[in-house]
């Protein structure tokens, strides 16, 4: 029992959630019984944010650095406009580049290289290094594009550097750390105006830490901006797309929502940097990149619309969250400043950004807005059903009042939008008091909870919606995860997380949704830890936290069975769904004892139960992680097993356990 994880409620042997004190000597028994209440089918879901390099050199596929020049020491104090980029002079190649402002691209993407070439040789041009490399494989297809026009005569400072009439040959080329081409295509650079350009090269050959090169092969200059490569395969072959393998172990998570941009992106460092939509849809040359909040770059390349695609292609429900006219509370914190607000003047027109939103969202392609994501590619409506409206927001006067302005809008305007609210940081204190009265007195129809904590803290929390005012504010449990000291994925969080998820289950009429957070992190590039899904460019790295994540999500229900657990000296944890699409009830248990337990299963009051199920079990010991080095020290291992409506199973020692039943019945 050294290591028994138990919950104060049970060790005072009450009776709470389900789990009933049992006689001394009785053994463990787990008893379901119908008819059931019906739970939310939205319950689990993932919480994205741009955190870790989760997006650029992450999700999204873009394989360059900096493609738009637009880096800066305001960005991150190591950075500016030329930062991944390296000037080439092949042979006795000479020339020069230089980064250029006037008449660019478009008013959002200010900067461009200017590329003068005076003596070609092999070529002069320009290399990138992408996010750490850039893995090419042999046999696959990159799509190269930029943007270039010719300099004019004398433009570009200095010498007559293009010759009317001719265009610029270039080479673009995927070259190996030892320097050797991986592949290469041949394009041309022609007039006087900003023209995009394509080609694709086949890799011939495999480097996970390429380069990007691009040589411009004649005396006479170029503009040059937005330089892209991307695999062709991509997620769902979407172009402008997300890289593949990570896109697949997240829609592998089977989430019923995604949350995006975040977190505190959402809400940003300050007023100006608050997340706008519209600068992150239309032309990817055109979107306005900013400062991230967690301080790097974001380009936006994966915006709104992609993230709504995204959701589409994963039959997960877009759930954006949009600040509530206020920033973080941790803005400009040096300066004292803290959470600002929106002018009021201002908030009209912000809350039009809103209203515009579910134009572009569900309206039809002849509104303004919904021809927008027509022209992107998406006549039909994306469906949108729930707006978040802030994150971890103080609840201040000023929270209020904006917030209350921007729900009355929505009430109005679009009664069909579930709107979810905020209460703070934490589980508890001042802001969530403060949320949840706010909440109340206003009717925000779901408030959006956030809690990292340590495991124990889920045990002692598991109780913690069984007593909700059914009545009110339904709960988003937005961003959560079972956190040790050392913030290391350990098998001991990922079962207080299990157990957690059971109580969810439970309560599942009352929290509508649920998500771990944050779902993404580059190795060598993170903010925050423990994270769900770890990666570097070409590996993926899943800690035992995902796998309970996909196990319930993939074995989600809509129809919870009151789950009885009679247990002595035991904190298990235990939940029974129906999914009544399919039929199938699943049970799953948590054991974080150091014991291995003998239940009684008594499933009687299943309707129709088949003898054929399938187990799934995952343990190990509680400081068990996946690494890079041993990925699969925690894994879910599933057999066949027989059930009946009475029978033993053997719950392993620090285990969490899904019992997969058929039934006849749906
Ligand atoms: O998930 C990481 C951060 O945690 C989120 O951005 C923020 O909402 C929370 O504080």
């Amino acid at each position: 029992m050294s290591n028994l994880i138990k919950s104060p409620a049970i060790a005072a042997g009450l009776i709470l959630g389900g789990i009933l004190p049992a006689h001394a000597g009785a053994p463990l028994a787990i008893r379901v019984s119908g008819p059931g209440k019906p739970i939310s089918p939205d319950l689990f879901g993932i919480f994205y944010e741009d955190i870790n390099y989760a997006a650029d050199g992450g999700l999204y596929a873009e394989l360059i650095q900096n493609r738009s020049f637009e880096y800066d020491a305001t960005h991150n104090p190591a950075w500016n406009g030329f930062t991944s980029w390296t000037i080439e002079q092949r042979g006795d190649g000479k020339g020069l580049w230089m980064l250029e402002v006037t008449e660019p691209i478009h008013a959002n993407n200010p900067h461009y290289a200017i590329l003068r070439v005076s003596q070609p040789g092999d070529g002069v041009g320009l290399s990138n290094e992408g996010f750490d490399g850039i893995p090419i494989k042999a046999g696959e297809k990159y799509d190269v594009s930029f943007f270039a026009r010719q300099l004019y005569m004398n433009e570009g400072y200095g010498e007559a550097i293009s010759i009317e009439g001719k265009p610029m040959p270039m080479t673009a080329r995927l070259e190996g750390k030892d320097g050797k081409a991986l592949g290469e295509v041949e394009l041309q650079v022609k007039g006087w105006t900003w023209n995009p350009s394509h080609a694709s090269i086949t890799a011939t050959g495999s480097d996970d830490s390429a380069r990007f090169v691009l040589l411009a092969k004649a005396k006479g200059g170029i503009a040059i901006d937005h330089i892209s490569l991307f695999p062709t395969k991509t997620f769902n072959n979407r172009r402008n797309g997300l890289r593949a393998d990570l896109a697949q172990v997240i829609a592998d998570l089977h989430p019923k929502f995604i949350r995006f941009p975040g977190g505190c992106v959402a809400h940003g460092m300050g007023i100006h940097n608050i997340y706008r939509w519209k600068d992150t849809i239309g032309p990817v040359e055109q979107r306005r990149g900013q400062k991230n909040f967690w301080n790097y770059y974001q380009s936006v390349g994966l915006g709104y619309f992609e993230y709504f695609q995204f959701c589409e292609d994963i039959g997960a429900r877009p759930l954006p969250i949009l600040a509530a006219g206020v920033s973080c509370p941790h803005s400009d914190q040096k300066r004292g400043k803290g959470q600002q607000c929106i002018p009021l003047a201002e908030m009209p027109a912000y809350i039009q950004d809103i209203m515009d939103l579910i134009e572009w969202a569900n309206g039809p392609a002849t509104s303004t807005w919904g021809a927008k994501r027509a022209q992107a590619g998406h006549p039909g409506p994306f469906g949108l059903k729930y707006l978040g409206i802030g994150n971890e927001d103080r609840i201040s006067p000023e929270f209020e009042e904006r917030f209350r302005m921007i729900l009355n809008a929505l009430h109005e305007k679009h009664p069909e939008i579930t709107v979810i609210g905020t209460a703070g940081s934490q589980p508890d204190g001042e802001d969530f008091d403060h949320g949840w009265k706010f909440a109340r007195e206003i009717d925000t129809p779901i408030v959006d909870e956030h809690y990292y904590r340590p495991p124990q803290w889920f045990f002692d929390n598991l109780n913690r919606y069984d007593h909700y005012d059914r009545k009110g504010p339904k709960v988003y449990a937005g961003e959560y995860a079972a956190q040790e000291t050392n913030r290391v994925n350990t098998l001991r969080t990922a079962l207080a997380e299990a157990a957690y998820m059971t109580a969810l289950e439970r309560n599942g009429d009352v929290v509508l949704l649920s998500s771990y957070a944050p779902l993404l992190a580059k190795q060598g590039h993170t903010q925050w830890r423990p994270d769900m899904i770890y990666f570097d460019n070409t590996r993926i790295l899943l800690s035992a936290n995902y796998h309970v994540q996909k196990l319930f999500g993939q074995n989600s229900g809509d129809l919870y069975l009151t789950t009885t657990v009679t247990a002595e000296n035991a904190n298990l944890p235990a939940s029974c769904v129906k999914d009544t699409k399919t039929g199938d009830v699943i049970l799953k248990m948590v054991n974080a004892s150091d014991a291995a337990v003998t239940a009684k299963l008594d499933l009687a009051g299943i309707d129709r139960l088949q003898p054929d199920a399938t187990v799934t079990v995952m343990s190990g010991v509680p400081d068990a992680r996946n690494a890079f080095e041993s990925p699969a020290a925690i894994v879910p291992l599933r057999k066949s097993i027989a059930v009946s409506s009475n029978f033993e199973y053997e719950i392993p020692a620090h285990s969490f356990s899904l019992i997969r039943i058929k039934t006849t019945g749906h």
